[in-house]
């Protein structure tokens, strides 16, 4: 793995308070901060003490900028304070490629889901994912280290978040562990706060907030498939609310540090039976859909991949989805001439038809947006909704739900 346990002081970037406010600036001006005292949080935390090397994507490849590298020190110090996510924590897989681990999120993100939040004076907040322990440093400003809880699966990430938060001045409440189970010990809190998405809410969340309080977190089927929800605890046997108009997307929760190994692919092989068919729904739903294709996802599982088939030459010929037991869907982009895509799929699972049947759905609920989705939490079952529990769209499974800690 890569990460970076190095500690810089303050003075790495002498005119930092200039450039913080700055940022506070431009977030106000993006919409994304509005309240005085989380523009006072994100004006008073130096962003650089939380992240001295980072990674940047580039044409296809991982650029490291570290304040202690002379060759790209000043990319690094002017990157720090602009509205960029950071990756920080990198795993390398020698068949997948980088898994990005941690990061420090988008700052007008994060100000965006602290201001949703809507936390008073008094609140006592639980942020699952330290991660670099930004988020946790501008809680702590906003309400004190005594009302302030943070955990993270990663141990050398919340070592090294500690020691940059006490270097502040700032001793919030940091554990290590599985986050997915909370932190009972401590509860019950005003509100939780998750900056990695998980596949269905994690009912221990729901009994450690309090009536009243409040969970923010994506919830993500897979790739392109989630978005924040904002919930409330409105019972004891129940948390509802409804997903974000405006949309985000966090790395998964895991149940263990390092990344998670990767299951398998099963090829198909090209003289498998298909089935063909036609469709007037749009091929590139993944992309164009979002909420469509959340629907979808619920039914594949998280492990499906999505694409494109076609050659450099001639660019993308069709869209394709494929599962780990060898499925795949191939849709073709261009219609023939009654406006019909040919879909081919070969496997034991029709993946298109889960698309098909998702858009019905989709259709008969009036084709909600994201803001009129809810999500209702019981101990039991996790139902999405359009508008109201009387149009039910799809349960999310909740097999992750008992997943149990493995707090260190
Ligand atoms: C986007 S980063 C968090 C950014 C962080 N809030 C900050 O301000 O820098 C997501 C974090 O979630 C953590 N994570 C993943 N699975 C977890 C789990 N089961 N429990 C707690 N944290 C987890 C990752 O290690 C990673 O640090």
């Amino acid at each position: 793995m890569t990460t970076s346990t190095t500690s810089i002081g303050l003075d790495t970037v002498p005119d930092w308070q200039d450039r913080s406010a700055a940022l506070a600036d431009d977030l106000v001006a993006a919409g994304k901060l509005s309240s005085p005292q989380w523009r006072a949080a994100v004006e008073d935390v130096p962003r650089h003490v939380f992240v001295p090397r980072f990674y940047l994507h580039r044409e296809g490849r991982m650029v490291a900028l570290a304040a202690d590298d002379p060759g790209t020190r000043q990319e690094w110090a002017d990157t720090v304070y602009t509205n960029t996510a950071l990756v920080t924590l990198v795993d390398h897989d020698k068949n997948n490629g980088p898994v990005y681990l941690s990061s420090s999120s988008t700052p007008g993100l994060m100000t965006r889901m602290l201001e949703a939040l809507d936390i008073h004076d008094g609140h006592t907040v639980l942020e699952i994912g330290t991660g670099t322990g930004l988020n946790a440093a501008w809680l702590t400003h906003r309400l004190g280290e005594k009302h302030v809880y943070s955990i993270d699966i990663e141990p050398d990430l919340v070592d090294t978040a500690r020691a940059r938060l006490a270097q502040l001045g700032y001793r919030p409440t940091l554990v290590t562990g599985d986050g997915s189970a909370g932190l009972p010990e401590h509860a019950p809190f005003h509100r939780i706060i998750a900056t990695c998405s998980v596949p269905s809410i994690p009912w221990s969340w729901v009994e450690q907030t309090r009536i009243g309080g409040r969970i923010l977190v994506d919830v993500r089927a897979g790739t392109n498939a989630g978005n924040l929800v904002h919930l409330t605890r409105t019972a004891q046997d129940r948390a509802d609310g409804n997903f974000d108009a405006t949309g985000a997307t966090f790395m998964g929760l895991r149940h263990n540090p390092g990344a998670d190994s990767r299951i398998p692919y099963t090829r198909t092989s090209a003289d498998l039976p298909a089935t063909t068919s036609t469709t007037t729904r749009d091929p590139r739903t993944p992309w164009t859909q979002p909420v469509v294709w959340f629907l979808t996802a619920m039914r594949l599982g998280s492990s499906y991949r999505i694409g494109y088939a076609g050659d450099p030459q001639n660019g993308p010929r069709a869209v394709t989805i494929t599962t780990p037991d060898g499925s795949r869907a191939e849709i073709a982009l261009a219609t023939d001439d009654h406006g019909h895509h040919t879909v081919r799929e070969t496997g034991p699972v029709r993946l298109w038809q889960h698309v098909e049947h998702a858009h019905q759905i989709w259709d008969q609920a009036g084709q909600p947006p994201w803001q009129s989705l809810g999500l209702l939490v019981t101990p039991d079952t996790q139902t999405i909704y359009a508008d109201t529990i009387d149009t039910p769209l799809a349960t999310i499974p909740s097999a992750q739900q008992t997943q149990k800690g493995n707090r260190a």
